[in-house]
């Protein structure tokens, strides 16, 4: 069996994401429930090892966008808090229950199926309520207490919570917004006037400016903060980090005359003779954009300098040329992506004019993860393609032959 035959992966540091969600924990929501977000694959450093972060940290719960994320971490996880944000198909109530996963009603649609569905075991509901996003959730509150009324009638169903989502809590120039919808929310909870145990409103821009505000509250939801990542120049405030770097290492390295075309479209041509040119197993199918062309890289020579480089010419699907100017050798270690502010998250997302979210979901299943904990030792590899990762009825195939 092998855990993995490629050396391009991405490293994530374990220790980092437990003392990034005690921090959160012990500065921002110290008497209250914090469900760290580990959706869309862990905010990419994995679903189910970022849920065990979750459970080694001080953080109480988890919260996930889909039914089948949920799934996949009860398998593990017995006895955790695990809430979906999404809405749940008409189908699925019954499993979710089964499965002791907190589901989410944002319509009364919704609540009147849910009123209706035969379910043999307690099913736990949080109430989604719009206060300005826009997206899902009650709009009303004359359709939340109609949805309160129609959802007594289905005995197992237990409504414990109620939440919000914030538009533009990163966004400075929308203050106003914020303070809207928080203004908003709050007088909706008064009015509903319900023993509720969680109370959610945050995501981590919002949790870690406006916290002591929120006094009405009595839990949270972080993301991107718990991963180091946030945009917003409040994390700064805070002794959180980037637990990940994006490793690759050099599988070729030429010099060619000076106007040599190098790679697709021969979108780039050698500035001189003495330019090295390092070729990397790592594309865009592995969560490196095109546009990503120009890019600064960083590299560790095997003489023990740090180098810089910059990535030309066309992004290939596998492959990636790096131009040097000082000499870089066979096997070199490049980083993509570390904490170093040249390449950072937060330099990918400017660069590509996206969100470090973005940046971080982006990353392709193939590529395989390397967990470290806090003495650099390596607690576990994923790897998708892995005999160990592959159905049981691939892994006989390969088996056999
Ligand atoms: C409903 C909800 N809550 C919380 C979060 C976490 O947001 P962030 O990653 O900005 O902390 C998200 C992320 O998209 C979300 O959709």
């Amino acid at each position: 069996m092998f855990d993995n035959l490629r050396d391009s992966y991405l490293s994530i540091d374990f220790s980092v994401i437990i003392n990034n969600l005690n921090v959160i924990k012990e500065q921002c929501s110290k008497d209250k429930f914090l469900f760290g977000v580990i959706k869309g694959n862990g905010y990419g450093h994995g679903l189910v090892e970022m849920g065990y972060a979750i459970t080694e940290s001080n953080a109480d719960g988890m919260a996930v966008a889909t039914s089948d994320e949920a799934f996949a971490l009860r398998e593990y996880y017995d006895d955790i808090k695990i809430l979906n944000l999404g809405v749940v198909r008409e189908e699925d109530y019954t499993i979710m229950a089964d499965k002791e996963i907190t589901v989410t009603v944002a319509n009364l649609y919704s609540a009147l199926i849910l009123s209706e569905t035969k379910l043999d075991n307690k099913l736990y509901v949080h109430l989604k309520i719009n206060t300005g996003m826009n997206r899902i959730g009650f709009n009303d509150i004359e359709d939340v207490k109609e949805a309160l009324k129609v959802l007594s009638k289905n005995k197992k169903v237990v409504i414990e919570g109620i939440f919000t989502h914030f538009a533009t809590a990163e966004d400075y120039d929308k203050e106003d917004y914020l303070d809207m919808q928080i203004d908003l929310f709050r007088k909706m909870v008064e009015d509903l006037n319900m023993p509720f145990k969680y109370i959610h409103c945050t995501n981590s821009a919002s949790l870690l400016k406006c916290h002591e505000k929120l006094d009405f509250t009595t839990a949270n939801r972080v993301g991107i903060a718990m991963y180091g990542h946030l945009q917003d120049k409040i994390q700064d405030s805070y002794p959180i980090e980037g637990a990940l770097e994006l490793i690759s290492h050099v599988t070729q390295v030429s010099q060619y005359p000076k106007g040599t075309k190098i790679g697709y479209s021969n979108n780039y041509v050698t500035q001189s003779d003495d330019e090295y040119i390092a070729t990397i197993p790592l594309g865009y199918a592995d969560g490196i954009p095109r546009k990503l062309t120009g890019a600064t890289v960083l590299a560790e020579t095997s003489k023990g300098d740090l180098i810089v480089g910059k990535i030309i010419g066309s992004i290939c699907m596998d492959q990636t040329m790096i131009s040097f100017n000082e000499e870089i050798f066979f096997e070199d270690r490049i980083y993509i992506i570390s904490n170093d502010r040249r390449i950072n998250v937060k330099n990918r997302a400017l660069l590509l004019e996206s969100i470090t979210h973005e940046v971080l979901t982006n990353f392709g299943p193939r590529l395989p993860r390397f967990y470290f904990d806090e003495y650099g030792e390596i607690m576990q590899i994923s790897n998708d393609l892995s005999l160990l990762g592959l159905p049981i009825f691939m892994s006989e195939i390969i088996e056999k032959y």
